[in-house]
């Protein structure tokens, strides 16, 4: 098996939507008139969940008009958050199949299609004309790409000249071996969290210049900590489960190596040039 193949297959649950649907209706929401917000908790897998996105957003310079292409979409929260509050029309790419499916289905239910389109293939070979889009985001992807070179070199080639590309990563910000299972990977066999000093070096070899770059880690564990009371409450019942086997132990892991300051979430804007 490829480590794409893995990558897939580690976030294949095989009966996704269904579960989702049930857990929504479990919640009270009217699965076939959803709002964007009912999905809050569901659809962004990324520390700061929704609340990072609208940060990463506003650093995005985002208007009706804008062409976005978002790689490594998974169920397409942040892509619909893209489109609803700026209007922008984006295509999300996910290496697997199911959550694209499941991200059309979502955007589908909360009356998006015209904005909003999900399709399946890989972040090294984009399928997608050159210089077609204002702007690229790539969100918690990079710790399951080992070729980020090729990675940057492919969105630089997507994006026009001054387009913009934000990247919303995991990154490694001192020595020390990572825990495993985490929420991306079950051992460090397709994991490939690297430092900030290389994206920033890798980003300026594929013909980006660095405009913007941000530790979100105090965002991400007010989350933390708001999660844990709401799960102590009893409240977002069965969210849990969507992460596949042994979400808790990898929620954890990933948890505690944040606020350890061994890993930290970082966004980084930068422009084609
Ligand atoms: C942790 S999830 C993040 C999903 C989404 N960006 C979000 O923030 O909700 C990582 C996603 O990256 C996708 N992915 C990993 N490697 C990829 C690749 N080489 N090409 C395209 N997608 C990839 C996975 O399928 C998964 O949906």
């Amino acid at each position: 098996m490829s480590t794409e193949e893995k990558v897939a297959s580690h976030y294949t649950h095989g009966s996704l939507e269904t579960a989702i649907l049930q857990t929504l209706a479990e919640n009270g929401k009217d699965i076939e008139n959803l709002r964007t917000s009912d999905l809050a908790g569901v659809d962004e897998f990324h520390l700061g969940r929704h609340a990072a996105t609208v940060e990463f957003a506003r650093d995005l310079h985002l208007a009706a008009g804008v062409r976005l292409a978002d790689i490594g979409s998974g169920l397409g929260g942040p892509a619909r958050h893209f489109a609803s509050a700026y209007g922008c029309t984006v295509t999300g790419i996910d290496l697997t199949e199911e959550f694209v499916q499941v991200a059309n289905s979502l955007t589908a239910r909360c009356g998006l299609t015209e904005l909003v389109s999900f399709r399946q293939g890989s972040a090294l070979s984009l399928p997608f004309e050159s210089g077609g889009f204002d702007r690229a985001t790539l969100i918690h992807v990079g710790m399951n790409i080992e070729d980020k070179a090729m990675l940057f070199a492919e969105i630089r080639r997507i994006l026009k000249p001054g387009g913009r590309f934000g990247l919303y990563e995991i990154m490694q910000m001192r020595e020390g071996a990572l825990p495993y299972p985490m929420p991306w990977a079950m051992t460090p066999e397709t994991s490939f969290v690297c430092g900030q000093e290389s994206y920033r070096h890798l980003l300026e070899e594929a013909g980006f210049v660095v405009e913007l770059e941000q530790d979100r880690s105090a965002l991400a564990i007010r989350l933390m900590h708001e999660m844990r009371a709401k799960a102590a409450a009893g409240e977002g019942k069965g969210f849990g489960t969507l992460m596949g086997p042994r979400a808790s132990e990898r929620g954890a892991n990933v948890n505690m190596s944040v606020e350890s300051g061994l890993i930290a979430p970082i966004e980084i804007i930068a422009r084609a040039v």
